[in-house]
């Protein structure tokens, strides 16, 4: 279908399904597909039996979500997924037979070899070769990549050593609701329940998010890792992590040591960053500003600070690096996806 755009032109318009529109980034993605003014035809939305019935709204109009099967995507042309790796294994290869294109956000396809796996600020081209599916990155890889690439560009990241702080809005709707609930619950001295994680989150640190590995990492960990080197098609990049859940409602945090091949100094690597898309530089610590959680949450931007020299090596970099995992790590940057697409013809 064609409708007007702002200057009168005819404008293609796309039927879109959000799969997990009921989630902590299904609904994050609905809401950014009104702000954008994304060119929809129709919305059609997704979630199990627990929700279907239920009603959302989309551009002021009710809309009841649907119970998602393998029928649900005759005539859809975007298929937007957060339903949890093994629901998008078992839907997504139905909605690709459907004719659709998948915005995959689960970590179900992202190491598949012809399935590309992008962020459009770092590799669009990656667009390209796409065979139905593309994966959008977890949410901890694309705030770090989206402010690593001008460096990388730059000098050449040889190591990265990554310490994240992540809000517990990245473990969806249920791990929410359970910090408020501890929260309340120890200043009314009544029982902590701990049923999303395994230890008490509210006023603590948890050095474990996804499951152990053989290696010793946690599977979020080496998520950093092999999508990182995946993305920047570089598996020479050294790369170790530590991924913390810490009581934050929205917004990740990230500490970031990079080991660079040729010298950069901290106000070089300002100037690259306040010029790349979508990073904003907040450096000032003698105002005491420098990116926060509280105030990312909700932005589009991945913001940097606290850029220093490492002492320690000939060529290192320090930073903190912060973003709403919901919207940047998650849903904006599948819609993000889907906008370059259109761009670039691909739909
Ligand atoms: N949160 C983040 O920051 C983030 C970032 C990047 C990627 N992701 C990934 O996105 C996925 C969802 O995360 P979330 O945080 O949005 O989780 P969530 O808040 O728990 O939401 C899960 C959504 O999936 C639906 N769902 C679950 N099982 C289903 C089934 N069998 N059939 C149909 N729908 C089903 C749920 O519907 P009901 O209401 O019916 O239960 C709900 O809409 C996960 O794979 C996660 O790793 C999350």
């Amino acid at each position: 279908m064609l409708m007007n755009n702002a200057v009168g032109h005819d404008m293609q318009t796309y039927n879109v399904a959000v799969v997990g529109a009921t989630g902590a980034v299904g609904g994050e993605m609905i809401e950014i597909l009104e702000q954008r003014n994304f060119p929809v035809k129709e919305v059609r939305l997704l979630a199990s039996d627990r929700s279907a019935g239920k009603t959302l709204s989309f551009n002021g109009q009710d809309l009841a979500v649907q119970l998602l099967t393998e029928e649900a995507f005759d005539s859809i042309d975007i298929g937007l997924f957060s339903p949890g790796a093994s629901v998008s294994e078992q839907y997504v290869p139905a909605a690709v037979r459907s004719g659709a294109v998948v915005i995959d956000n689960t970590s179900a396809f992202r190491m598949e070899p012809n399935v590309p796996l992008v962020v459009p600020e770092v590799n669009p081209e990656d667009l390209k070769v796409h065979q139905g599916i593309i994966a959008n990155p977890n949410c901890s890889t694309i705030q770090m990549v989206v402010a690593l690439k001008p460096i990388h560009d730059a000098v050449t990241i040889k190591r990265i050593v990554v310490s994240t702080y992540q809000a517990v809005s990245g473990t969806g709707k249920e791990a929410v609701q359970e910090l408020e609930t501890q929260t309340r619950n120890v200043f009314t001295q009544r029982d902590i329940l701990c049923q999303v994680y395994p230890h008490q989150i509210a006023f603590n640190c948890l050095p474990h998010i996804d499951v152990f590995l053989d290696n010793g990492y946690t599977k979020e960990e080496m998520k950093l890792v092999n999508e990182t080197r995946k993305i920047f098609d570089d598996d020479s990049i050294g790369i170790t992590a530590t991924a913390v859940r810490v009581p934050v409602f929205y917004g990740h945090s990230e500490s970031v040591n990079i080991e660079t091949e040729h010298h950069i100094s901290p106000e070089e690597v300002r100037e690259l960053l306040t010029k790349a898309p979508g990073v904003a530089v907040i450096d000032e610590p003698e105002h005491n500003r420098y990116p926060l959680a509280i105030e990312a949450s909700g932005e589009d931007d991945t913001f940097v600070g606290r850029i220093r020299q490492d002492e320690s090596i000939d060529n290192g970099i320090n930073m903190w690096i912060v973003a709403d995992n919901l919207r940047k790590g998650a849903a904006l940057n599948a819609v993000q996806i889907a906008e370059k697409m259109i761009e670039m013809e691909l739909l």
